[in-house]
């Protein structure tokens, strides 16, 4: 019941990055956040960041065996990398892709994710509403396996 939550570049800098889009919560706030919601639902949060594409394919591959289910946003990667979604396709666990803004509302090359195809669900524009929506789907998830 401990699940990875995979944030990527940029998103270190929550809370004075584009605070319109991305909003004021700091990336230790949405961490927080995240270990008080898995609380409430009786699952764990490992919590990592990291703004390198590599580091990021070797976080993933801790879940092969350690996790028992991912919360990734990608950050830019979601739009360019396919290293990282070989990575999550290796999983044996539920993916859910986040983003914080509703990627579909901005920039045409904001619209496409390499990683959505092997995501089992996707949240995005919900802020940081949706990473507590992404630990409940894997909460139900992971006690009632499809
Ligand atoms: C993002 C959206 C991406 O397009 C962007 O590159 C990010 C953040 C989001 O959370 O809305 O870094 O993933």
């Amino acid at each position: 019941r401990r699940v990875l939550v995979v944030n990527g570049p940029n998103l270190n800098l929550l809370g004075r990055r584009e605070p319109e889009v991305y909003g004021t919560e700091t990336l230790s706030d949405l961490e927080e956040r995240c270990r008080r919601t898995a609380t409430e639902l009786g699952l764990e949060v490992d919590a990592r960041q990291s703004n390198h594409e590599g580091v990021l394919v070797d976080t993933v591959q801790e879940a092969m065996t350690g996790h028992g289910g991912v919360i990734i946003n990608p950050g830019g990667y979601t739009h360019t990398s396919v290293a990282l979604r070989d990575a999550l396709a290796a999983l044996p666990v539920p993916v859910v892709e986040v983003h914080l803004s509703n990627v579909h509302a901005r920039e045409a090359f904001r619209s496409h994710s390499y990683v959505s195809p092997v995501a089992a669900a996707v949240i995005a524009g919900a802020g940081v509403t949706g990473y507590d929506l992404a630990l409940r789907f894997l909460a139900e998830r992971l006690v009632r396996p499809a």
